[in-house]
């Protein structure tokens, strides 16, 4: 298996943000920087902490949420052993990490752009935001469940022009929708980038493929290898032929996957 960029790196910190309920928990993971001099935001990072054994012998993927000179963040939520394991991580605890892996959304300088995240879809439009060339023309839109501080939106939104609706109850996901209607007809012209759950990305497909907008869409698969050598990732391309994930994805045009 052809693995690029594989480094060994110590975690740097561990922060958990507000948290919702117990059983729900959202970390910050920053880890030291793997030698990466840059990266595409979209792309992703397969991790694994170097002590976990052969309960758990593949990695976990990740959104590059922010890289700097020093430092690679990634912010995820707790679902299962790898995301728990991962966050009991200690300062200085070793992790093997591979990356940049993937394509990332496009950024076209000067061009009305509306970031569509939700839940832990924003994760990669923080390096978005800090990485784009004419950040003035970015909009960004949150849809999420839990409150606000569980997620690194507020320092997002004082960069772009941004709105956030929280989902109370079932009643509220029919606004939701309208406002993302809305706010892609508003951006005609431009490019919407979307991040989150199926549901939410099947509204933003459908309605950039009956207007004839353009939009790229962020899919989430479970994977193993990371690096197009296992087949785990498989999804179905416009044509119905199966592509991975991992290595012709993450991100692909609105109308070139079917959800
Ligand atoms: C390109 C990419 C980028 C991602 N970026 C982020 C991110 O920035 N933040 C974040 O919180 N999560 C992200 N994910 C999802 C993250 O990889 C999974 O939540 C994680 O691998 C789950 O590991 P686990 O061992 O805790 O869960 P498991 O114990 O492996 O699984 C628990 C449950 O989650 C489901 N599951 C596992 N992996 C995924 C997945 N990839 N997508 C959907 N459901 C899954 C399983 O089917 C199972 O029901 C990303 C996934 C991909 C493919
Ligand atoms: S995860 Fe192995 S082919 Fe995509």
């Amino acid at each position: 298996m052809v693995v690029r960029n594989c480094r060994e790196v110590k975690v740097q910190s561990v922060r958990f943000l507000g948290t919702w309920d117990e059983a729900s928990d959202f970390v910050e993971l920053t880890l030291e920087n793997p030698g990466w001099e840059s990266y595409r935001p979209g792309q992703f990072a397969m991790l694994r902490p170097k002590h976990w054994g052969l309960e758990l012998p593949w990695g976990r993927p990740f959104s590059i949420s922010r890289l700097d000179a020093e430092t690679l963040t990634v912010f995820f939520q707790v679902i299962g052993r790898g995301t728990s394991r991962l966050a009991r991580l200690n300062p200085g605890d070793e992790v093997v990490v591979w990356g940049p892996l993937g394509n990332g959304f496009s950024a076209p300088p000067e061009t009305p752009t509306l970031l569509l995240a939700g839940g832990m879809g924003i994760a990669p439009f923080r390096g978005y935001i800090e990485n784009h060339p004419t950040p003035e023309f970015l909009r960004l839109f949150f849809a999420h469940r839990v409150p606000l501080a569980n997620y690194p939106y507020l320092a997002m939104a004082e960069k772009v022009r941004a709105e956030a609706m929280q989902e109370h109850t079932p009643e509220d996901l029919p606004r939701i929708i309208e406002r993302i209607r809305e706010l892609m007809d508003e951006n005609h012209g431009g490019i919407a980038l979307a991040c989150g759950p199926t549901p939410f990305m099947r509204t933003i497909q459908e309605h950039a493929v009956a207007g004839g907008l353009r939009a790229e869409l962020s899919l989430e698969k479970s994977m193993a290898c990371g690096v197009g050598a296992c087949l785990g990732c498989v999804c179905k391309n416009g044509e119905g032929k199966h592509v991975q994930v991992c290595a012709r994805g993450p991100v692909f045009q609105a109308d070139a996957v079917q959800l």
